[in-house]
């Protein structure tokens, strides 16, 4: 019975634990726009499936820092200006994507990375 009762409580504290670490929900917004960044901008940023070097910059954390890595300011506007009109080895996204789904990908692009989202 002992034993039992101690299985029981570690079960319990790992759900407690395993609570603790749970990724805070996206809002509908946000869980858009990981899907457009899983589907258009990961190959490259995470993976760097064209082995362009240097290797696209990664992305986790781009608005908790002042500028973007190439010095611009990390700011909705910039971000979609960069989207509009591609840099270097990036492409121009203006006809992939709608409107919406620029903002769904900048408002992810706020909390991927976060402390929570590792
Ligand atoms: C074909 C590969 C590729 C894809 C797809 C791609 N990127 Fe990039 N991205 C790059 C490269 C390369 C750079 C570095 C450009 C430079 O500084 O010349 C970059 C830079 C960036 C930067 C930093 C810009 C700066 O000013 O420093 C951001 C932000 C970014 N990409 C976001 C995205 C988002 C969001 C998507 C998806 C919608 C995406 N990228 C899709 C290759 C890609």
């Amino acid at each position: 019975m002992r034993h039992l009762l101690a299985a029981l409580l570690c079960v319990a504290f790992g759900i407690v634990l395993s609570g603790c670490h749970s990724k805070p929900s996206l809002t509908p917004l946000q869980a858009q726009g990981k899907q457009v960044f899983d589907v258009g901008c990961a190959h490259c940023h995470v993976s760097n499936d064209q082995h362009l070097n240097p290797p696209p910059p990664d992305l986790r954390g781009l608005f908790t820092r002042k500028t973007m890595p190439d010095g611009a300011p990390a700011t909705d506007a910039e971000l979609q200006r960069l989207l509009i009109a591609g840099k270097g080895s990036m492409p121009s996204f203006a006809y992939q994507m709608t409107p919406q789904q620029m903002s769904a990908v900048i408002a992810y692009l706020h909390v991927y990375g976060a402390a929570a989202q590792k």
